[in-house]
């Protein structure tokens, strides 16, 4: 069992890096392995339609290559994302479009469990839409999405800040919807519907 956790922030050890690594500590006391992708640095070009992934593989020759195979690979899958403009990230979106590969290539997250973190420098800066952005994404892929528990149900939803990269990390209210995430992820990947 692996789940695997997907960081969208362009910036080296930041806020939305932190919550996904608190999200995967969870999952690690679960005993289930995990492999962590910062999208940051990576070459992903954009998905031109070329309709050349119509037999399952995508022609493009790049960083997105090794991504997809990992998300393919996976139990688990858990996106965070830094809130941009109340939406995912370039990077992630980017991504996102060049998985139709998968979902093409015979859908291959079909029956992933999935679950979606989004950190913003406002308490009520659009997270929740960014959140919405990868539920949408992962029922695309006909994956099955967790929600969080009884406070922010759309996933964990943090408080970071553009200045200081480990905000985050004082947010508690946000931290524990984060650590729902994981946790619940983790159970489902586990333990299966019924925990
Ligand atoms: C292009 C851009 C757009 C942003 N838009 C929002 C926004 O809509 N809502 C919000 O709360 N914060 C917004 N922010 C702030 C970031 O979400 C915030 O600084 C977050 O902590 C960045 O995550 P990171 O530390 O993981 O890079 C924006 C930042 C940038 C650079």
């Amino acid at each position: 069992m692996k789940i695997l956790g997907i960081c969208g922030s362009p910036r080296d050890k930041s806020n939305t890096e932190l919550a996904l690594r608190v999200a995967l500590d969870e999952v690690k006391k679960e005993s289930i392995e995990t492999d962590v992708v910062l999208l940051g640095g990576k070459k992903i070009e954009q998905c031109t339609h070329c309709n050349l992934c119509a037999d399952g593989s995508c022609p493009v020759d790049d960083d997105a290559k090794e991504i997809l195979q990992k998300m393919t690979e996976a139990d688990g899958i858990i996106i965070a994302t830094p809130t941009y403009f109340a939406d995912v990230s370039g990077l992630i979106k980017t991504l996102m479009d060049r998985t139709v590969a998968l979902r093409r290539g015979g859908m291959l997250l079909k029956n992933k469990i999935g679950g979606a973190i989004a950190i913003g420098a406002s308490r009520n800066g659009g997270q929740e839409h960014a959140c919405m952005t990868i539920i949408r994404f992962m029922l695309l892929h006909e994956m099955i999405i967790v929600s969080d528990e009884k406070t922010a149900h759309f996933g964990g939803i943090g408080v970071g800040s553009s200045k200081n990269k480990e905000a985050v990390l004082t947010d508690e209210t946000g931290l524990q919807t984060i650590r729902n995430i994981g946790a619940k992820v983790a159970k489902l990947v586990k333990y299966g519907i019924k925990n």
